[in-house]
């Protein structure tokens, strides 16, 4: 994708983990308003529904429908409960919402790529493709998350890009969370997919609801974790403002 040299920031309003329910009709709607007038794009960082049901999807596409920047948005685990997240993403794209995944985009000259990601640990932690034939599974699809975000990544020709994720590239942005956990909140393979480019100025996710809202990755990409109950508690609102 080509995209036109422009120098000025682009002002990213970024949430996670929104948890939608059949009876949270209009509790966003306001919100998107505000975050319109706030930034330039909305980005929301999965778990957008609680359980992943169509009809959760269309009372948050509703209150999207408030939204007068452009929203884009990857889904997290919650919106695959239900085991219809094409389903969920139609609902949204209907609404507007740019979906992201294999299809990056770009907004007034910045890039956009994300993936939902997927778990297994960091670092030295990572869980590795050896013996059980679950294990081999479990790990390819966390490889499959990585690769998709690498061949979005590479499709976009953006001097600025942002990369979005419901799972953790870091273990910094999920301190906070019980240990014992840390396996499940994210994987260090969407790191180093990352961290490949050098165009990518910052990466946001969601899901660690008890993590810390800033880190770094290997190569000092910053990080930030936008589930609103990590950014509230330290900004008074429930959504990040990044310049990109
Ligand atoms: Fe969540
Ligand atoms: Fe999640």
């Amino acid at each position: 994708m080509n995209a036109p040299t422009i120098t000025e920031p682009l002002t990213v309003a970024a949430i996670g983990d929104l948890h939608v329910t059949e009876d949270s009709q209009g509790r966003y709607r306001a919100l998107f308003e505000e975050m319109s007038d706030a930034a330039d794009v909305i980005v929301l960082c999965g778990d957008l529904t609680n359980f992943g049901k169509a009809s959760e999807a269309e009372v948050l596409a509703e209150d999207a429908r408030a939204a007068s920047v452009p929203v884009l948005a990857v889904l997290g685990n919650h919106d695959y409960e239900c085991g219809c997240p094409d389903r969920v993403e139609t609902i949204l794209a209907e609404a507007g919402v740019r979906m992201l995944g294999e299809q990056a985009t770009v907004v007034e000259g910045v890039g956009f790529a994300g993936v939902k990601g997927f778990v297994g640990g960091f670092g030295r932690g990572e869980l590795g493709a050896f013996g059980e034939q679950a294990i081999k599974a479990f790990v390819e699809e966390s490889s499959e998350e990585a690769r998709k975000l690498e061949n979005a990544l590479r499709s976009l020709r953006t001097e600025r890009t942002l990369a979005v994720l419901h799972y953790s590239p870091v273990p910094e942005t999920v301190l906070g969370e019980p240990l014992e956990i840390y396996p499940f909140l994210g994987s260090s393979r969407l790191a180093h997919a990352v961290d490949r480019f050098d165009n990518v100025k910052a990466v946001v996710h969601g899901h660690a609801h008890r993590g810390s809202y800033e880190g770094r990755t290997p190569r000092g990409i910053p990080v930030y974790n936008c589930a609103q109950f990590v950014v509230e508690p330290a900004f008074g609102r429930k959504y990040a403002l990044l310049e990109i």
